[in-house]
């Protein structure tokens, strides 16, 4: 495992509890005691700032944004295979494989893996029939050397495969970010393109929210331990950079205003985080 990066997980747990609070399908099998525990305890360290700041999204509302965006984008691509890279407890592939019937996989540290291995033998049973094949654990660290081969298997076959990371990419440092860039990159060249789909920050955005996402950086590097939490991209034109240098055709931004006819629930929401759609032709 890579130095330290088990540390995100409690935010794995933490976003779960967020997209159980939301109400997305599924989200009540994924939820832990644990995520509650650190939903409120973070609303204590600084979140509540973002309550109280006009103009700045809650933690809340930050996540409902990335997440919403995102997935009206995969609902757009309309995959035949979807892999979230640091899936910890989303229920998206879940939701996919079961209502969609399409085949998914979760990578993640094997850890985490176990955590949603356990938590997934707690659904009902009838689901867990449903849900059989279509949906497959992956316990992998996305920074270690083969990845890419690793996860060009896992879409080996499919014709328009979505590759997502929500949530991830902007706890490691660049080197890394560009390490996985570049193997996520290959990983689609090698099955003949597709999609990824991931979100990311830039120093220029944060800005513009101020004094709350300094607050919400130190809570989160406080949950994390971690140096790196939300250390930004300078601007959108070092993140498309870095995605066409590891390898990407294109990339272009979303913007929420546009998807709201797909997702109403993003109707009013606004974030600093930019979701961020490459491909490989
Ligand atoms: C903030 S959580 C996001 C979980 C999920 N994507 C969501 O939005 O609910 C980050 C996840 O990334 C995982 N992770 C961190 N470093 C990783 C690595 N090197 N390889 C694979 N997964 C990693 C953590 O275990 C954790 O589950």
């Amino acid at each position: 495992m890579t130095d330290g990066t088990g540390s995100i997980g409690p935010t794995a747990h933490y976003t779960a509890y967020v997209w159980r609070r939301l109400g997305l399908p599924y989200a009540e099998h994924l939820a832990t005691p644990t995520g509650a525990a650190l939903y409120w305890g973070f609303f204590a360290l600084g979140e509540w700032t973002t309550r109280v700041v006009p103009g700045v999204p809650t933690m809340r509302d930050y996540l409902a944004y990335r997440h919403l965006l995102i997935d009206a984008l995969v609902e757009e691509l309309a995959p035949d295979r979807l892999v979230e890279l640091g899936a910890g407890l989303t229920p998206r592939t879940v939701q996919w494989a079961l209502d969609r019937g399409i085949d998914t996989v979760d990578v993640d540290l094997p850890e985490m893996i176990d955590v949603k291995r356990r938590a997934l033998a707690g659904m009902p049973a009838p689901l867990r029939q449903r849900l059989g094949e279509r949906h497959r654990l992956l316990g992998l660290d996305v920074l270690e050397v083969g990845f890419d081969g690793r996860l060009a298997a896992a879409i080996a076959g499919a014709a328009r495969p979505v590759v997502v990371a929500e949530g991830l990419v902007s706890y490691f440092d660049l080197a890394a970010r560009r390490s996985m860039f570049g193997a996520v990159a290959r990983a689609l060249r090698a099955v003949g393109g597709g999609a990824f789909i991931v979100d990311l920050h830039t120093a220029v955005a944060q800005a513009r929210v101020g004094g709350a996402t300094r607050a919400l950086r130190t809570a989160i590097r406080g949950l994390t331990r971690r140096p790196h939490a939300l250390d930004p991209f300078a601007d959108a034109a070092a993140y498309e950079r870095a995605l066409v240098d590891a390898g990407f055709d294109g990339c272009r931004e979303l913007d929420a205003a546009d998807w709201v006819r797909q997702r109403p629930a993003l109707a009013g929401l606004h974030s600093p985080a930019h979701v961020v759609h490459a491909w490989v032709e």
